[in-house]
């Protein structure tokens, strides 16, 4: 996958992709990124790339021409470009996992300040993504995190032993298992027998019964969507 980030800040998302499994894929060729600064495309000297909102109002509104410009220099007619703002849809597993299995090239552009320019946001934009129901200073915070459930779903991106198999939200919506590791007792703590037994079949039962009561208890929400799904 060729994935382009159009930004004013292209080291806020450049450090978290050059890390530990991401920045290991980039490297192994899995992906290719590329940061286009969106200042480069400033009509005046001063770089110049947002702009009072007309009606008046708070903060600044991002101009179309430094937009326009740098979307139609980066993409391609394969390419999907995705604005991320919180007025876009909700950004979920299956969205990343859609992202990875379908695309080729994508461009995530960083929303800025108040917005972007209406007419940029109608004419350049094949899908608008919001990470969740906050407000971050930054749209390129928003790319990376999207960048990097993307990322890690490309083929040759995870080690062996760092499966995407079962995993919360992977294949049925559930959160996942409660995990342990070495050693057996901590301070008086037990690691649950089953999963000393070495029976796989009732450890299988075991997580499968904890999966749902983890679910029921912390996002019952999945579960309704899941049975309306099955519906
Ligand atoms: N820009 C600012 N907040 C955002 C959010 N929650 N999702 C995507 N882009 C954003």
């Amino acid at each position: 996958m060729r994935l382009d980030i159009i930004t004013l800040f292209p080291e806020i998302c450049a450090a978290p992709l050059r890390e530990s499994i991401v920045g290991r894929a980039c490297k192994k060729g899995v992906v290719e990124v590329r940061f286009i600064n969106l200042r480069d495309f400033s009509r005046d000297q001063r770089g110049t790339v947002d702009d009072k909102p007309y009606g008046g109002g708070a903060g600044m509104v991002l101009m179309t021409a430094p937009l326009f410009e740098a979307v139609e220099q980066t993409r391609t007619a394969a390419s999907r470009v995705v604005l991320l703002t919180p007025q876009g849809r909700p950004f979920t597993q299956a969205v990343a996992k859609s992202f990875a299995q379908n695309e080729s090239h994508l461009v995530l552009v960083c929303g800025q300040y108040e917005g972007v320019d209406e007419r940029a946001r109608q004419a350049l934009f094949d899908d608008e993504v919001s990470i969740g129901d906050y407000i971050l200073t930054n749209g390129t915070i928003a790319a990376a995190v999207v960048a990097d459930a993307v990322i890690r779903l490309l083929p040759g991106a995870l080690g062996t032993d760092e499966s995407v198999v079962d995993e919360t939200f992977g294949q049925d919506g559930l959160l996942e298992y409660p995990q342990y590791t070495r050693p057996a007792e901590y301070r008086d703590m037990r690691v649950p027998e089953v999963l000393l037994s070495g029976d796989h079949e009732r450890i299988e039962t075991w997580r499968r019964e904890q999966r749902i009561v983890r679910t029921a208890a912390r996002r019952p929400d999945l579960l309704r969507q899941q049975a309306e799904t099955e519906r």
